[in-house]
């Protein structure tokens, strides 16, 4: 099927939902859903980057989903935390970079080092960057941008406040995919999605096969984008 992906998007982002319902099917608690989610996600960013996608921004934790029971959210840290050292260190080894967007104080601190080292060790000049968000709101990042700016003295333009976003430097998202069901962004990427093309899937995260990936690009690959244009 990659044959027949003609465009390529040079940043994908994936709002990875359907964890809990994937677990609760089976029966099982929802951080095995999570578990598997991981495993997923490790496994696209591999994809991703075979395929020539330079930039691959994955929805992991919104500062909503914060406010989740205890439980829930030490069984994610305990995940992330794992993950990254195994698996992220084995991206990095093949000249990937990986960046963490998002408020890292709302974070327990074990978890902000392991992340921060992953980052630290990434290449300047990697061909694909791997970029997690995590406790990640777009309208707060948003807040912060233009607070940032205003503080500098700086007149509020596009130019001012985008590179002062967490993605400063990195190309807006052209493809945004949600898997789950839900027909929402739910606070991801406020600003920088103004013009990516959206696609949604009733697949729950962990069920999001590389194989159902290349066709949501196939999908894309066969958009016109317009831009406002005739
Ligand atoms: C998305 O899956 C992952 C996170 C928000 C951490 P959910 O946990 O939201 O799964 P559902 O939507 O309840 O199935
Ligand atoms: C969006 O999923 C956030 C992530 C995937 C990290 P949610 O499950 O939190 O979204 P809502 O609550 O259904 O909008
Ligand atoms: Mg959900």
């Amino acid at each position: 099927m990659a044959d027949n992906i003609s465009k390529i998007p040079t940043h994908v982002g994936i709002i990875m939902d359907g964890n809990g319902r994937w677990a609760q099917k089976r029966l099982m608690p929802r951080s095995s859903g999570h578990s598997a989610g991981m495993k997923r996600m490790i496994a696209l960013a591999q994809k991703a980057k075979d395929l020539g996608v330079k930039y691959l921004t994955v929805y992991a934790l919104s500062t909503e989903n914060l406010s989740r029971p205890q439980e829930e959210l030490d069984k994610l840290y305990s995940l992330i935390r794992t993950y990254f050292i195994k698996n992220v260190d084995k991206l990095i080894k093949q000249g990937a970079a990986v960046k963490v967007i998002g408020d890292l104080s709302l974070l327990p601190k074990d978890v902000t080092e392991v992340i921060q080292n992953g980052v630290n060790k990434s290449p300047k000049d990697a061909e694909f960057t791997f970029i997690m968000a995590l406790a990640y709101g777009g309208r707060s990042e948003i807040v912060n941008a233009a607070s940032r700016a205003v503080a500098e003295g700086l007149e509020l333009t596009e130019q001012n406040l985008s590179s002062r976003l967490y993605t400063a430097g990195v190309p807006d998202p052209d493809f945004i995919i949600r898997t789950g069901g839900e027909l929402r962004l739910s606070n991801f990427l406020m600003w920088q999605a103004a013009y990516a093309e959206l696609y949604f899937t009733d697949t729950l995260f962990p069920d999001f096969t590389n194989g159902k990936f290349e066709k949501a690009l196939l999908d894309f690959s066969s958009r016109k984008r317009r831009f406002g244009k005739v």
